[in-house]
This record gives C-alpha cells, sequence and structure tokens, in this order.
C-alpha cells in the first residue's frame, strides 16, 4: 500500500525492547497524546485518566518494584526474559503512559485500548517507538503496587487498565510482522 501514510504506519509498526534514553520532544509527545484522546469512546464518555511519567530516576524505580513484585510472586512473564538476573520491564524507555479507566463507565476498557492504540501509531508515525507493558496495570492494580498507583495520581474513580513505553528506538534489527491471514473469513451468512 505504498502511498497511503496510515496503512504504512499501521502495517510498520512494531513493538520495541531497546531504547536511548533521549526523550522524545514533548511537544510531539503531546501531538501524540492528543491522538489518543480522539479514539472514540462509547457514548463519547472519555472515561479515561492518561498518566505520563517522564522522569528517568522514578521510572527505574517504578521498574525495580514491578520486577521484585513478579519474583516475589513468581509471575509467568519471567519466563519470557532471556537473562532472568537483569530483568528491566520497561526496557529503559524514557516514557511511560499508563491509561486508567472510570470504573463506572460502560466500556472503558474499551475505549482506552483504542486510546493506547491511536498512541502507539501516532508515535510511530513520528518515528518513536512503543511497547505496551502488560504487568504495569496489573501491578497498579495489586495491593503491592497501590503507593504507587497514588503517586501516578490516578484517581480512586478509574482502574488502571493498560500501559506502553515511548521513546527512540535502540534496536539494531526491527522485528518482522508475522500475521496469520487465515483469520480473516468473508462470510456469506449461509452457514
Ligand atoms: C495486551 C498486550 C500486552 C502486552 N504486554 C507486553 C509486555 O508486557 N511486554 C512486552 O515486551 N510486550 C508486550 N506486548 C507486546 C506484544 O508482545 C506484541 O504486540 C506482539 O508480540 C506482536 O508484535 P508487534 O507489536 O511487534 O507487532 C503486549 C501487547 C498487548 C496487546
Amino acid at each position: 500500500m505504498a502511498g497511503n501514510p496510515i496503512v504504512e504506519c499501521i502495517l510498520s509498526r512494531r513493538s520495541i525492547r531497546r531504547y536511548r534514553s533521549t526523550p522524545p520532544p514533548m511537544d510531539i509527545v503531546k501531538i501524540v497524546l492528543q491522538c489518543g484522546i480522539h479514539a472514540p469512546t462509547a457514548r463519547h464518555c472519555e472515561p479515561w485518566a492518561i498518566r505520563v511519567v517522564a522522569d528517568a530516576a522514578a521510572l527505574e524505580k517504578f521498574d525495580g518494584a514491578i520486577v521484585d513484585w513478579m519474583r516475589k510472586t513468581g509471575h509467568a512473564a519471567l519466563q519470557f526474559f532471556q537473562n532472568s538476573s537483569q530483568i528491566h520491564v520497561l526496557y529503559h524507555a524514557p516514557l511511560l503512559v499508563v491509561i486508567a479507566g472510570d470504573r463506572g463507565a460502560p466500556l472503558a476498557q474499551v475505549d482506552c485500548i483504542l486510546a493506547m492504540e491511536n498512541i502507539l501509531l501516532a508515535a510511530h508515525s513520528f518515528g518513536i517507538g512503543s511497547c505496551i507493558i502488560a504487568s504495569v496495570a496489573e501491578f497498579l492494580k495489586n495491593p503491592a503496587g497501590k503507593e504507587w498507583e497514588k503517586m501516578f495520581q490516578i484517581p480512586k474513580s478509574h482502574e488502571p487498565v493498560i500501559a506502553t513505553v515511548l521513546g527512540y528506538s535502540d534496536q539494531e534489527e526491527w522485528p518482522t510482522a508475522v500475521r496469520d491471514g487465515a483469520k480473516i473469513v468473508f462470510v456469506d451468512g449461509e452457514g
């Protein structure tokens, strides 16, 4: 689909797991977040609280707290890390975006995830890499992560849904996109 920048952006985005420490310029990050909040929402609730952490020291500490919690609980995701003595769930990325959803909104989780996809794609369109980190929301919802939930100023009315790191890629190789086209089936309604 050469010539269609949106299709090219969608097809070329990949999760990035090595980052440079230099953060992307804040004016670009703000545009990326604006794209997030332009996602559709059920009943136009805009049920999210979006929190951005750009403090490198805080991110290192937060990363350590998640890894400690994962080790203590024997978290299944630990098996994905090759070097088990040096685990960094946030991959040293300079930015973390956490999206929490209003518990009272009808489809807050879906809305938050749509906002996140906009953020990933808008970031990629500016050459900024991303990787969703499942353990962030899981940790924040766990009693072990409650202090951090407060520090990230997530309102009590909201529940952490999804998070991504953002930053410039420091990967030499770009992961390939393998997708199973057979999962798409055109049906005629005759069974
Ligand atoms: C809900 C969700 C949770 C994810 N959690 C993690 C994670 O904790 N750590 C990680 O490295 N990648 C995580 N990923 C990224 C996936 O591994 C990645 O999207 C998948 O392997 C496809 O690769 P691609 O994003 O490069 O196309 C997550 C993706 C999604 C959608």
